[in-house]
């Protein structure tokens, strides 16, 4: 967890009421951003919600069996969530505030519940009760995958199915929090002025990738100097490869095809003054493709439509690139968005890549001959990656594969710290 203490600390009851809230909204089927964005109107803490949040949702199939042990009835909402988060920081993260700060605050947090006063005294027992015997709870607990994983059980079965080597280190990379990284603008700073110029600040980095910085201690971007200024964008260094594969030239006419929020169309700006289209199905997220330009100093055409509607948007001029970062279920970024793995449906990846493959056909038609399309996703399941391009490759006998399609894994180590990604470089 990142240190969650702010320059204007609320108590941690209040921020344990906020991840509790969150929690119990994912459970209920809406997403960590959804109720992030609620607790930013109300918290003084936001850092501490978030980090509370995303462990809970970390571990919450260790909370949950933690919590049916220990209650024998269970709790309502939002009770339910709140002691969910208090075990679960209790089980996998107790240095991080003591145990016994954490229990009373948890106990306070209940309190202040609508019909809280009748319920602390259960709270009270049930956090306590599990101290007594927290090993042993802990030990029983772990007889069920999910608890062990983290992950739904499907999940777990998929990646074994898929990656027979390497499923125990994904799963280890997932649920560890991805770094602070960023993609220096080359336009405005080298990246060893901006690390330099950090330092000095007292803010350490190292060198990722092609043009990536990775910050040794996750800050708000408010905190980094040059933010501001457009002189870096936050950007997982495995998301950076995208701009550096399109291999964009001074002078092409470029389409984006699903833009928002625009962290690849500002870095193919970055690389060539090339003439970019922008488009995105969802017109208040092309907004943020806005503004991310606007405070880089780079500019595109920008068009919210679906890229798959050609006669809304097309002008009849072929593209010389195109990017096409895919709709998808977002299975390689789960450790930045612990959300995601309760909110999936093993159908929800039928349905994307059956829309991907859409898109694919579509875009086939406004891309130049000579011309390369790059097929990205942040996705380890193959159906929205190698067996995507090759069933394209298969029904387009005018499509060539540049070079072999490249399947990052989401893992957590020094040398391979990125999300999980895929990439296919498509020649017309
Ligand atoms: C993976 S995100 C893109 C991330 C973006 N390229 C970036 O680097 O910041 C996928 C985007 O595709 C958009 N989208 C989904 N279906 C689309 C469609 N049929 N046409 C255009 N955009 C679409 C979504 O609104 C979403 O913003």
């Amino acid at each position: 967890m990142a240190d969650p203490t702010p320059a204007r600390a609320e108590p941690l009851s209040r921020s344990l009421m906020f991840a509790a809230a969150c929690v119990q909204g994912v459970r209920e089927g809406r997403t960590l951003d959804d109720g992030l964005a609620q607790a930013r109107l109300h918290s003084t803490n936001p850092g501490a919600v978030h980090d509370l949040a995303a462990h809970a949702l970390r571990h919450l199939a260790l909370g949950e069996v933690l919590l049916a042990q220990a209650a024998a009835r269970p709790p309502a909402e939002p009770l339910s969530s709140l002691l969910c988060v208090a075990l679960t920081v209790l089980a996998a993260a107790p240095e991080k505030y003591g145990e016994h700060t954490l229990v009373s605050q948890a106990v306070d947090a209940t309190a202040a519940l609508p019909g809280g006063q009748r319920m602390k005294g259960f709270a009270n027992a049930v956090l306590r009760g599990f101290l007594r015997d927290k090993a042993g709870a802990i030990e029983r607990a772990m007889v069920e995958p999910g608890c062990v994983y983290g992950l739904p059980d499907w999940w777990v079965e998929r990646l074994k199915a898929q990656y027979p080597g390497d499923w125990r280190a994904i799963i280890e990379g997932n649920n560890v929090p991805g770094p602070m990284t960023l993609r220096v603008n080359i336009r405005r700073a080298s990246r060893e002025d901006l690390r330099q110029h950090w330092a000095r600040a007292g803010i350490e980095s190292r060198p990722v990738g092609q043009a990536g910085l990775i910050l040794e201690r996750a800050r708000p971007v408010s905190a980094l100097p040059g933010f501001d200024a457009g002189l870096c964008s936050v950007q997982d260094e495995a998301a950076q490869r995208a701009g550096f594969m399109v291999g964009v030239q001074p002078g092409m006419r470029v389409l984006d095809a699903c833009a928002a929020p625009g962290g690849k169309t500002g870095h193919l700006l970055e690389l060539a003054d090339c003439d970019v289209l922008a488009l995105d199905a969802d017109a208040r997220r092309l907004a943020l493709v806005q503004q991310n330009l606007t405070r880089l100093g780079l500019s595109a055409t920008l068009k919210a439509a679906n890229a798959a509607q050609l006669d809304t948007w097309w002008d009849g001029r072929p593209f010389d690139r195109i990017l096409l970062d895919a709709p998808c279920s977002a299975s390689g970024i789960v450790r930045r968005q612990p959300d995601i793995r309760w909110l999936r449906r093993p159908t929800d990846i039928t349905r994307l890549a059956s829309e991907q493959g859409r898109l694919l056909n579509q875009l086939w038609e406004v891309l130049a001959p000579g011309g390369q399309l790059v097929f990205a996703t942040c996705s380890v399941w193959k159906e929205e990656g190698r067996d995507q391009i090759d069933a394209f490759l298969q029904r387009t006998p005018a499509a060539k594969r540049v070079s072999e399609p490249l399947q990052l894994l989401p893992l957590s180590g020094d040398a391979d710290n990125h999300d999980g990604f895929f990439y296919a470089i498509l020649q017309k």
